[in-house]
């Protein structure tokens, strides 16, 4: 367990109500480096006062008197405290179709090469750190009616328990990003609670799963597509080459994997091949 030393001086001090409320180094190296153990997301200098707000929230959420006391509840009930934590820390940012050149490759040239070279007519295709499942949806839309007869599958996974809820759910305030002809099929009104659904049909297609990218995957299958889009900028280079090893032996040969638009390979060590705007071939 990482451990809480005597809190030092020099932490910053912010106003909230009547209580001055101070986050001390010792604190904030306490969280972060809980946080980096447990997710692999790093927080450095540079972030703390994102950490401070984030679990400020959970302070008030608990009423407790501070950021002592909230360290000491982790200790003292770990399990309990940790995952809504965690659930703090992450930063689920995500959109329908969101970097949308990867859909339209997904469509054109990923899915003819997957017609032409799957003869059991099988597909699978992982989100992996899916968030509230715009990326997974958005997958599917992709995906539905192109391939008649076949077994499809998508694996949606992510290490927030609250926004893997959400996705499950598959209720939105609104669907901006969705093109027009995929609303009309696949997304209905709910006029009395002024949300969108998303159809049977589309989520019948996808298995949301939490889970840990640093734990063991327990998925037994290669996959044809991976997408981790938008995740691996939280980690440390060490955290992100073993990932991108991990998803090479999980992808099937001339399998792809997407990346997010700031998360390029090119300065790893890796035998991927850049085949169009931050995707990858096996
Ligand atoms: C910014 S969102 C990206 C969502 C989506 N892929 C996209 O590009 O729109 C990053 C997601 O990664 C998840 N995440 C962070 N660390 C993770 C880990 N160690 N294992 C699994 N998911 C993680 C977060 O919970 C969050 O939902």
């Amino acid at each position: 367990m990482v451990s809480l030393s005597t809190p030092l001086l020099g932490g910053a001090i912010h106003e909230c109500g009547a209580v001055n409320l101070i986050m001390q180094d010792a604190e904030f190296n306490y969280l972060s480096q809980l946080a980096f153990r447990e997710s692999g997301i790093v927080i450095n200098e540079s972030k703390r006062d994102m950490l401070y707000g984030r679990v400020m929230k959970r302070i008030r959420h608990l009423k407790l008197n501070g950021f002592t006391a909230y360290c000491q509840l982790l200790q003292d009930s770990y399990a309990g405290e940790l995952s809504a934590f965690i659930n703090a820390i992450t930063t689920n940012l995500t959109a329908f179709f969101r970097e949308e050149y990867h859909f339209d490759f997904l469509k054109k040239v990923a899915l003819a090469n997957f017609k032409h070279h799957n003869q059991d007519k099988r597909l699978r295709i992982w989100s992996a750190g899916c968030s509230t499942g715009q990326e997974p949806y958005s997958i599917a839309m992709s995906v539905q009616g192109q391939l008649p007869d076949w077994d499809v599958k998508i694996l949606a996974t992510d290490l927030d328990s609250e926004v893997l809820w959400r996705a499950h759910q598959g209720r939105y305030d609104d669907l901006m990003g969705v093109p027009l002809h995929y609303r009309s099929q696949y997304c209905a009104d709910m006029e009395h609670q002024h949300r969108y659904g998303m159809d049977d049909e589309i989520k019948q297609l996808i298995a949301f799963k939490q889970l840990n990218l640093l734990s063991p995957w327990p998925m037994s299958g290669l996959f044809d597509a991976i997408f981790c889009r938008n995740v691996l900028i939280y980690f440390d280079n060490e955290t992100k080459r073993k990932l991108i090893q991990r998803f090479y032996s999980k992808l099937k040969p001339g399998g792809y994997l997407f990346l997010g638009h700031s998360e390029s390979l090119q300065s790893s060590n890796t035998k991927f091949k850049l085949v169009g705007q931050t995707i990858y071939q096996r």
